[in-house]
C-alpha cells in the first residue's frame, strides 16, 4: 500500500506541476495576446476620436460633452475624457466623471512627447487600459484626448484558465489513483501474493510448481531466486534425509557435506588447487549479452562437486571470447555465477599457443596415442615446443596461487599436463603435487610411439601421486616408466622411486555427485519435459525411446552405434515407428580436421539411416549437433528406455554413471562398451563390444524386452554402486591418499 501511495503522491506531484507551468504559460501568451489586442484597438479608436475632437475643441464643454458622450458605448470602452494642456478636465463619459479628475499617468507623457501614449492603470479597484492622444489647434498643443478600456476581461479570462487547469488536475488524479491501484494490484501485488503464499506452502512442505510470470516480467529475476531457493531447500531438506538415513544405518555414503568435512580435516588447513586445461565456466558473447556456459567434459562433471565442497582455487585456460570481461585485475572470479563458492583463476594464451599446446600435442599426438581408436597420432615439434612453453606458463600461475599457502594440495588433471607436476615440485618441494590421468594409458610399445615420452615421464614423475581410473592403466603406466627411463619400480606397493623421488601410482575410478533429487526440487525449477510429451514430439507411435550423450569425438563409437541401430531395426522391423534414437552430440575440437569431418560422418550416417527408414514425421535417429546443458539432458535420460554408451576406449565415462543416477525409478538399461572404465564397476549393464554391429543390435532388442523386474534389479543394483561410489568418494579417497604421503621421508610412504 506505501508502494502505491508513493507511486500516486510521485505521480499526483509531477502532473500538477506539468499542467500548473502548462497554465502559467497559456495564461501568460493569451495575456499578452489579450493585452496587445486591446491596446491596438484603443489606439485606433483614439485616433479616429481625435480627429474629431480637434475641429470642436474651442466650442465649449457641452459641445465636446456630447462627442465624447456618443463615442461611450463601444465594446470595453469604459469613457472618454478630454483635459486641457494643464491637465483640467474639460468633459469626460459620464460613468467616468468621478474618477478622471485627475488626469492618468499617460497624461504627461503623451504631452511631453506630444504624440500618443497607452498604458495598463488601476482606477478604483478596476483595470483599466488608458491611451492617451495630444489635441491640436493652429499646431500647438491645446488638449490631451485620454480614452479608457476597461482591462478586467483579460483578468477574468486568466482565471477561467486557472479555474479549467484544476478540474483538469482532479480529473487527472482521479484516473491516475484508479489506474495505479489496478495496475499495482494485477502486476504486482496480485503476483507477489501467489509468491509468497507458495513460499509458505514450501515451508510447509506442500508446495506445487511455482507460478511462472510472463517471458519479460520484471517479476521475473525474483521468480527464478525463490525457484532456486525452493531448489536449494529441496535439496537441503534431501541431504538432511539422506544424512538421518545414513546415521541410521551406519553407512558409509560420501556427501558434499561429508566431503567438505572430511577435506577439511584431510587438508589440516591448507588449500585445494586444482589445474586444467578446460574451464568449469565459459564466458560467451551472445548478441549484447554474455552467457555463462558449463562445457562438455566428464572432467569438469567430476570437479565441480568438489571444490563446490571445498572452496579451493580452479586454474584453467580461459578459451572463451568473454572470459577475460568476466574476471577481476588478477585474473580470478568466484563461481558458479550465482553460488561463489570458490576462485576460477584464468590463465591467457595466444591463439598460437592453444593451436600447438592444446589442439596440437595434446589432441592430435597424447589423444589418439592413449586411446586404441585407430586414429595415428601425429607429434609436431612446434606442438612440443608449444607443449612445454604451456605447462610453464601454468606453472607459473599455480605458483602465484600457492604462494602464500602453506603445503598446498595440488590436484593437476589430465594429459595437457604431462610436464606440471615437476615443475611445481621443483619450485615447492612442500606442495602436496597429484596428477589424474583421465584418459587410458596404452601399452609400452603403443606408447613408446610419442619421440618424447621421456620428458612425458619424467614430468609426470615429479608428482607424489598418479591416479588413473583403473588398474590396468596403472600396470601399462609402470611397465611403460619400467621400459623406458632409469628408476626403480616398487611393485608390491605400486610406487616408482625415480631421481630419490617417490610416485605412488594407484587406481581411482572417477565419477559423478549422485545426488537424490526430490520429485519436489526437479519440478521446481524446470517443469521438464515428461517421458510422454518425449515419445509425442518423437512421432505419433513411438513407445521406446533410446539415448545417446557425447562430445563428437572419434573415440565415442558413435557410427558403430548407428550401425548397431540401422541393423536393429532391418533385423527387427517390429519397431519401425515405435523405436527412436536421440543422440546429443556436443561439437568438440572442430578446430581439428580429423574432429571436423567426423561430425559431418556423423550426422550424413544419420541421415542415410533415416532417410532408409523415415515415416512421417517418425525417425530412428533424432541427432542433436549442438551444447545441451544437464537440464536439457537429464528429462531423456529419465525418459529413456535405454542409454547406448558405445566408446572404442574410453578412461571411464561419465556419461554411463550419469544415466544411472538419472533414474530414480530405478528403470532404464544400460548398454555399455567393454572398453570404457565404467564396465568394470556396472556389471549390470549389458556389455558389447562396438565393433561387433551383430551384438548391438541385439543388444538393443534384449534391452528393449527385458522384464520390468530385470530392469530394475540391474538398475537398483547399477545405483547401489554409483551411489556408494560417487564422485565425493573418489575426491576423498584422492585427497586421503595424498594427505599420507611423507614429504619429509619419501621412503616411509605408507599407508597409515
Ligand atoms: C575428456 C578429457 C578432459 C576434457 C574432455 C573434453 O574427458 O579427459 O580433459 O576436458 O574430454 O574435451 P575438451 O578438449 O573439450 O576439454
Amino acid at each position: 500500500m506505501k508502494l502505491s501511495l508513493r507511486l500516486i503522491a510521485s505521480l499526483v506531484f509531477s502532473i500538477s506541476l506539468l499542467t500548473f507551468l502548462v497554465a502559467r504559460n497559456q495564461v501568460r501568451s493569451q495575456k499578452s495576446g489579450m493585452r496587445g489586442d486591446l491596446a491596438r484597438r484603443a489606439e485606433v479608436l483614439t485616433e479616429s476620436l481625435q480627429e474629431t475632437v480637434e475641429p470642436v475643441l474651442q466650442k465649449g464643454p457641452t459641445q465636446l460633452r456630447r462627442i465624447v458622450e456618443r463615442f461611450g458605448d463601444r465594446q470595453h470602452l469604459a469613457g472618454v475624457a478630454i483635459y486641457d494642456p494643464d491637465g483640467k478636465l474639460l468633459a469626460a463619459s459620464a460613468n467616468l466623471e468621478h474618477n478622471a479628475g485627475t488626469p492618468p499617468n499617460v497624461f504627461a507623457t503623451c504631452k511631453a512627447s506630444d504624440t500618443g501614449a497607452g498604458g495598463f492603470i488601476k482606477i478604483g479597484d478596476m483595470a483599466m487600459y488608458a491611451y492617451a492622444v495630444p489635441l491640436h489647434r493652429d499646431a500647438n498643443l491645446a488638449g490631451v484626448l485620454v480614452t479608457f478600456h476597461d482591462a478586467g476581461f483579460i483578468e477574468a479570462q486568466s482565471s477561467n484558465i486557472w479555474r479549467g487547469a484544476l478540474w483538469d488536475v482532479i480529473a487527472e488524479v482521479l484516473l491516475i489513483v484508479l489506474i495505479t491501484f489496478l495496475i499495482v494490484r494485477s502486476t504486482i501485488v496480485g503476483p507477489i501474493t501467489r509468491i509468497s503464499q507458495w513460499m509458505k506452502d514450501l515451508r510447509n512442505g506442500n508446495a506445487g510448481p511455482l507460478p511462472q510470470p510472463s517471458a519479460g516480467d520484471f517479476l521475473q529475476p525474483l521468480t527464478s531466486e525463490a525457484a532456486s531457493l525452493g531448489q536449494s531447500l529441496a535439496e537441503a531438506r534431501m541431504a538432511a534425509k539422506e544424512e538421518a538415513r545414513l546415521r541410521e544405518a551406519g553407512d558409509t555414503l560420501w556427501t558434499a557435506d561429508r566431503l567438505r568435512v572430511g577435506v577439511r580435516r584431510r587438508l589440516r588447513g591448507n588449500s585445494l588447487f586444482v589445474i586444467s586445461n578446460r574451464e568449469p565456466y565459459q564466458h560467451v558473447h551472445n548478441g549484447k549479452e554474455i552467457e555463462v556456459r558449463v562445457p562438455a567434459s566428464g572432467l569438469v562433471t567430476a570437479l565441480e562437486p568438489i571444490l563446490n565442497a571445498c572452496d579451493g582455487t580452479w586454474i584453467a585456460h580461459g578459451s572463451s571470447d568473454a572470459d577475460r570481461e568476466s574476471v577481476d585485475s588478477h585474473d580470478r572470479l568466484r563461481v558458479p555465477p550465482d553460488l561463489k563458492h570458490y576462485t576460477l583463476r584464468r590463465v591467457w594464451l595466444s591463439k598460437e599457443e592453444e593451436d600447438g599446446y592444446y589442439f596440437g600435442f595434446a589432441n592430435e599426438g597424447i589423444w589418439p596415442l592413449c586411446h586404441i581408436a585407430h586414429t595415428r597420432p601425429n607429434f609436431r615439434t612446434t606442438d612440443w615446443e608449444h607443449y612445454r612453453r604451456v605447462n610453464e606458463k601454468f606453472a607459473q600461475a599455480t605458483l602465484e596461487e600457492i604462494e602464500n599457502a602453506e603445503e598446498p594440495f595440488v590436484l593437476i588433471q589430465d594429459y595437457h599436463f604431462a610436464l606440471l607436476p615437476r615443475l611445481i615440485k621443483t619450485a615447492r618441494p612442500d606442495a602436496r603435487v597429484a596428477i589424474f590421468w583421465h584418459i587410458p594409458w596404452p601399452n609400452p610399445e603403443a606408447f613408446a610411439i610419442c619421440p618424447w615420452q621421456k620428458e612425458l615421464l619424467d614430468g609426470l614423475l615429479g608428482a607424489d601421486l598418479i591416479g588413473f581410473h583403473i588398474q590396468a592403466h596403472c600396470n601399462n603406466f609402470l611397465e611403460t616408466v619400467d621400459q623406458s627411463i632409469e628408476c626403480r619400480i616398487e611393485w608390491d606397493r605400486f610406487a616408482v622411486n625415480h631421481s630419490n623421488h617417490f610416485t605412488i601410482v594407484r587406481p581411482h575410478p572417477i565419477s559423478v555427485a549422485f545426488v537424490d533429487s526430490s520429485e519436489e526440487s526437479r519440478g521446481l525449477l524446470t517443469g521438464e519435459p515428461s517421458r510422454a510429451t518425449i515419445l509425442e514430439k518423437l512421432g505419433p507411435e513411438t513407445l521406446f525411446v533410446g539415448v545417446g550423450v557425447d562430445r563428437i569425438d572419434y573415440t565415442k563409437g558413435l557410427l558403430e552405434r548407428f550401425l548397431g541401430i540401422e541393423r536393429f531395426l532391418d533385423k527387427y522391423p517390429q519397431y519401425v515407428r515405435k523405436f527412436s534414437f536421440v543422440q546429443f552430440g556436443a561439437p568438440s575440437r572442430t578446430n581439428i580436421k580429423r574432429y571436423k569431418d567426423f561430425f559431418f560422418e556423423v550426422e550424413a550416417e544419420a541421415q542415410r539411416i533415416n532417410a532408409r527408414f523415415q515415416v512421417d514425421r517418425w525417425k530412428p535417429i533424432v541427432f542433436y549437433g549442438q551444447h545441451h546443458d544437464h537440464h536439457e539432458i537429464n528429462p531423456y535420460y529419465r525418459a529413456a528406455d535405454l542409454c547406448l554408451v558405445t566408446s572404442l576406449h574410453d578412461g571411464m565415462n561419465l556419461v554411463a554413471k550419469e544415466f544411472v543416477a538419472a533414474r530414480e525409478d530405478e528403470d532404464g538399461v544400460l548398454v555399455l562398451s567393454q572398453f570404457t572404465g565404467a564396465i568394470r564397476e556396472l556389471r549390470d549393464a549389458i556389455p558389447v563390444n562396438p565393433y561387433d554391429i551383430e551384438q548391438l543390435a541385439e543388444s538393443i532388442r534384449r534391452a528393449l524386452e527385458m522384464s520390468p523386474e530385470e530392469r530394475r534389479a540391474r538398475m537398483k543394483r547399477m545405483r547401489r554402486t554409483v551411489r556408494e561410489h560417487n564422485v565425493y568418494r573418489w575426491a576423498a579417497d584422492l585427497i586421503s591418499e595424498l594427505a599420507e604421503i611423507r614429504l619429509d621421508a619419501p621412503e616411509l610412504t605408507e599407508k597409515r
